[in-house]
C-alpha cells in the first residue's frame, strides 16, 4: 500500500514534468503489400527507420498503414520505391490533427463535438448520476495501477431485465470509444426515439466508459498515441505498460500476444497482472448476478469489425457461433440502415487477427456469456486514430442504431 503511494507520487510528478510528444510533420503511410517479403522489410526497417505500425496488412494486395517521423521519410519512400511497392500518403502531418483532437475549453458537461479528458468524462457521470438517481447506478471495480478509480454506470429501469456489459477505452488511444460510448449513455437517459425508449428500458447496461484509465489520461498529457496501461513490468525498466486486451486469464499468451514488454501486444508478466483487468473480471464474478449478463462488448477503434471468439483459432468455431453471427448482423444492419456503413462480422482469427487473452474470449468461454464482442468502430483507415471531433456524434449515433439493431436481433433468437 505504501509502497504503491510512493510510486504514484512519483508518476503524477514524471507526468507532470514530462513533455508532450509531438508528432510535427509525421506522416501516415499506406503501402501495399503484395507477399512476405514485403512484410519482412517493413520488419526489417521497423526500427532504424522508427516505423509505428497503425494497421498491418493481414494478406497480399491489402496495405499496412505506417507513421513515421519526417527525418526517416525520405529513406522509407526511397525504400518502398527501391521495390516497387505501392504507396501512398494518408495524413500529411499528424500532429496537425492531434490539435484538432485536442479538448479545447474546460467543461463541466459533455457536449461531444470535442473530445474530453477523464477528469470531464468523470465530472458528467457525477452530473448524471446526480440527475438521474432511479434509473443509474454508479459502480467503481478498484482503483488502476497509478491510483486513478475505474468508474462506471448502471442504468436500469426497472428489475429483471437482462444484461448487457460494456468496456470501452481498453485501449488508451482509441478516444472515439469513450466519445460515443458516453453519448449512448446520455441517449439511454433521454432517449430520442422509442426503438432507444426500448433497449433503455428493458435491458440493464453496465458501463465503463474509460477501463485503462492510466493509459487514457498518459495519452491526453504526454503521448497521444499510448496504448497499454502504464504498470512497469520491464525489469530493465525500459518499457512500460500491458496491452490489458491480452492480460485475460483465458488462454493467455497463446496466440496473437508478446512476451515481450516493448511489444504494443505485451500480454503482461503473467494473466490478470494488471489492476485494472483483475479487478473487472472479479467486479463481474462477484458484483452482478450469474447469468444476468448476456451479451458482453469491448469497445475499440479502429476497422468497422465485429469480433466474435475464437481469437486463437481459424480452424474451429465456438458452439454458439451461429447466434453470435445473427446478433452481429442485427448490429450491422442497424448501422448500415442509418447512413450506410459497413460493419464486418466474423470470428476474430478469421476476419482480422488471431487474438487470445482478450476480453471477449474470457467473457465466452470463462464465463458463458454467449454473445461477447470485440467492436472496432469507425473508420476503416482513412483517418484511424484521429478521427476528427465533428465525427463523434455521427459514430455516436450509428452506434445507437446498432445497438438497437443488436438487441432486436437477440430478442428473436430469444437470447435477452
Ligand atoms: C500498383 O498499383 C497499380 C494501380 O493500382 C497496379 O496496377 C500495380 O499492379 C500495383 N503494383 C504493385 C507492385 O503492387
Ligand atoms: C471469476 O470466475 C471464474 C469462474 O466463473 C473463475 O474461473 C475466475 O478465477 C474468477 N476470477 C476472479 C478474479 O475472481
Ligand atoms: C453519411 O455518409 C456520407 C457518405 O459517406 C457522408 O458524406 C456523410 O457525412 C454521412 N452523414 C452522416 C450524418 O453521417
Ligand atoms: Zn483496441
Amino acid at each position: 500500500m505504501h509502497l504503491k503511494f510512493v510510486l504514484l507520487l512519483g508518476c503524477l510528478s514524471l507526468a507532470k514534468t514530462s513533455e508532450q510528444v509531438r508528432y510535427d510533420n509525421y506522416k501516415l503511410y499506406t503501402v501495399q503489400i503484395n507477399d512476405v517479403k514485403d512484410q519482412q522489410l517493413l520488419s526489417d526497417n521497423e526500427k532504424v527507420l522508427q516505423l509505428d505500425t497503425w494497421h498491418d496488412a493481414r494478406q497480399p494486395g491489402e496495405f499496412s498503414d505506417i507513421m513515421l517521423p519526417p527525418q526517416y521519410q525520405e529513406a522509407f519512400e526511397a525504400l518502398l520505391n527501391s521495390h516497387n511497392l505501392n504507396y501512398s500518403i494518408k495524413i500529411d502531418n499528424v500532429q496537425r490533427l492531434f490539435d484538432e483532437q485536442r479538448p479545447r475549453q474546460r467543461l463541466s458537461s459533455m457536449e461531444w463535438t470535442q473530445y474530453h479528458t477523464l477528469d470531464e468524462i468523470y465530472a458528467w457521470l457525477d452530473l448524471i448520476e446526480a440527475r438521474y438517481p432511479h434509473v443509474v447506478t454508479p459502480f467503481n471495480i478498484g482503483d488502476s495501477y497509478e491510483g486513478r478509480p475505474i468508474r462506471g454506470i448502471k442504468i436500469s429501469y426497472k428489475p429483471g431485465n437482462s444484461a448487457v456489459f460494456i468496456e470501452s477505452n481498453i485501449h488508451a488511444r482509441e478516444w472515439i470509444t469513450s466519445a460515443t460510448i458516453t453519448y449512448f449513455i446520455d441517449e439511454l437517459l433521454v432517449p430520442r426515439n422509442p426503438a432507444v425508449r426500448d433497449i433503455a428500458q428493458n435491458v440493464d447496461w453496465y458501463i465503463i466508459p474509460v477501463l485503462n484509465v492510466d493509459g487514457f489520461v498518459y495519452s491526453h498529457d504526454v503521448e497521444r498515441l499510448w496504448r497499454k496501461s502504464r504498470l512497469p513490468s520491464d525489469p530493465t525498466n525500459k518499457c512500460i505498460g500491458t496491452d490489458l486486451n491480452r492480460n485475460f486469464d483465458y488462454r493467455w499468451m497463446q496466440i496473437g500476444a508478446s512476451a515481450d514488454p516493448c511489444e504494443q501486444t505485451y500480454a503482461g508478466p503473467y494473466a490478470e497482472s494488471d489492476p485494472e483487468i483483475s479487478q473487472l473480471t472479479s467486479y463481474i464474478n462477484n458484483s452482478i448476478p450469474a447469468g444476468i449478463i448476456k451479451i458482453y462488448i469491448s469497445l475499440h477503434s479502429y476497422g468497422q469489425y465485429v469480433l466474435s471468439p475464437w481469437g486463437h483459432t481459424a480452424e474451429e468455431f465456438p458452439e454458439h457461433y451461429p447466434q453470435m453471427m445473427a446478433v452481429a448482423k442485427g448490429f450491422a444492419d442497424g448501422i448500415i440502415r442509418r447512413n450506410g456503413t459497413v460493419f464486418t462480422y466474423g470470428s476474430s482469427a478469421t476476419t482480422l487477427y488471431e487474438v487470445s487473452g482478450s476480453g471477449k474470449e474470457w467473457a465466452y468461454a470463462v464465463k458463458n456469456i454467449i454473445i461477447p464482442y470485440t467492436i472496432e468502430m469507425p473508420d476503416k483507415g482513412k483517418l484511424g486514430f484521429v478521427l476528427p471531433p465533428e465525427d463523434i456524434i455521427p459514430v455516436a449515433r450509428e452506434l445507437t442504431e446498432g445497438f438497437v439493431g443488436m438487441i432486436q436481433a437477440a430478442r428473436q433468437i430469444d437470447i435477452l
